[in-house]
């Protein structure tokens, strides 16, 4: 009895992971801490949404407003939380969403997320913006490693292609490509703190990594953040300001539905599109032969008007399903919030700032202990709903009151139809 308490108390955990769960019950926990540790302008860059954060709060209020009807009196002895997406299995249905500039909020946070991601045997998306390059990111994650591409339409998508081929050479097995940055956005707050890379020093920010002095001494150990994917593409010796600049120049403009179908004839493995929010475009994608769709607002980044991507979610679960993997990000912090997605059909989710909050904190340690709550609220909301295997949620009951009602028989494009 005495050891049943003690797991109860525990979480089952030892040591490390059970201090842990004592002091950081939730993400919010990893959160707090994660904002004391790092300066003011690097924890709003993460933190913060666009224009006036409603997209960002949309994503949660419309999350919290999905009630799950629990299912009891069923045998949940034994529950099984791995997914196979994509022909891989995974351990959990949540995996860590592609965040560049992520070096913001911990100098070497993308090699920290991306080994928790290999040890927890969990999704891993490196973005095309990364601040390691993809090959060494690749080696911490083999089994798990996916690629974010962002469109660098010059020299006829050259670039991309050959980020596509180096994603490909170091065992990537999903490419991802973002479709919700047409266009640069402009970041009101990341404007008003002079966020800028290089790093531009003004009193208030000076100020500010003096109040965070171990982030300020990782930052001089290891450099500025720099988009090392970009490496080859400038003079040498690169240096943070050319890669900015390279950065700045090429990575404007749209994955247009053509570079999509190109995309689609040169990556041989399975191909995801991301920030999908209209049923029109996840079928448009499908027919272009793509293989996921990612459900997504960007979590409240990119249009401070777009719709929560789990009210758009039933209406492309309806429109797609069974003819693609359906995916959602944007706003997803705990176990309930998979589950919520995985009821109204997505096969996983991506969590961004859950997993940057915990490596932010407290390094890898974090990190795995974001992954290790995720595993235990998954399972414990999974109890509640009596289902044993994730595939089970969709015969949960979900109460949904923003779902979207889009339009019963929308014109065909005249371009989709060519
Ligand atoms: C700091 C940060 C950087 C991001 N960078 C990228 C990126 O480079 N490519 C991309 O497709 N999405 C990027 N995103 C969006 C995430 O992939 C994901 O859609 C979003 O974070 C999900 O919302 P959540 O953070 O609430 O989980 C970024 C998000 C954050 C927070």
């Amino acid at each position: 009895m005495a050891g049943a308490a003690q797991s109860w108390g525990s979480g089952g955990l030892d040591g490390r992971a059970a201090e842990l769960r004592r002091r950081y019950p939730c993400v919010a926990d990893l959160e707090q801490l994660a904002r004391r540790r790092i300066p003011r302008f690097a924890y709003d860059f993460v933190a913060g949404g666009v224009g006036g954060d409603h997209g960002l709060r949309r994503n949660r209020a419309a999350l919290d407003a999905v009630q799950l009807v629990p299912r009891y009196g069923r045998d949940v002895t034994r529950i099984e939380t791995g997914v196979t997406l994509f022909g891989r299995d995974y351990a959990l249905p949540v995996g860590v969403a592609p965040m560049g500039l992520a070096g913001l909020a911990w100098p070497g946070i993308d090699e920290i997320l991306a080994a928790a991601a290999q040890r927890a045997r969990i999704p891993y998306v490196s973005s095309t913006v990364a601040n390691a390059p993809i090959e060494r990111l690749a080696a911490l994650a083999p089994d798990v490693f996916w690629f974010q591409l962002y469109g660098l339409p010059g020299d006829d998508h050259a670039v991309s292609l050959e980020l596509v081929r180096r994603a490909e050479r170091a065992g990537a097995h999903v490419l991802v490509l973002t479709m919700d940055v047409p266009a640069r956005q402009k970041r009101e707050g990341d404007v008003r703190n002079g966020l800028a890379v290089p790093f531009r020093p003004r009193l208030r920010t000076v100020l500010d990594v003096l109040r965070a002095p171990r982030w300020g001494l990782e930052v001089l150990r290891r450099g500025q953040p720099r988009f090392e994917n970009f490496c080859s593409y400038v003079p040498a010796p690169a240096s943070t300001a050319s890669l900015a600049g390279y950065t700045y120049h090429k990575m404007a403009g749209p994955l247009t539905w053509e570079a999509v179908a190109r995309l689609r004839e040169a990556w041989p493995r399975a191909l995801v599109v991301k920030g999908i929010l209209h049923p029109e475009d996840a079928e448009r994608a499908v027919r272009l032969g793509v293989d996921g769709v990612l459900v997504s607002n960007h979590g409240g980044r990119q249009s401070d008007a777009a719709p929560a991507s789990i009210d758009a979610l039933p209406a492309i679960a309806a429109r797609v399903a069974g003819r693609a993997t359906l995916l959602l990000d944007s706003g997803v912090r705990c176990g309930l919030d998979v589950l919520r997605a995985l009821a109204l059909g997505a096969d996983a989710v991506l969590a961004g700032r859950a997993f940057l909050y915990g490596g932010a904190a407290l390094g890898a340690p974090g990190a795995d202990h974001v992954a290790a709550l995720f595993r235990e609220e998954i399972r414990g909301a999974m109890a509640l709903g009596g289902v044993t295997e994730p595939a089970a949620l969709r015969e949960t009951l979900a109460l949904h009151p923003g779902a979207i009602r889009f339009p019963a028989a929308p014109r065909p494009a005249l371009a989709e139809t060519a």
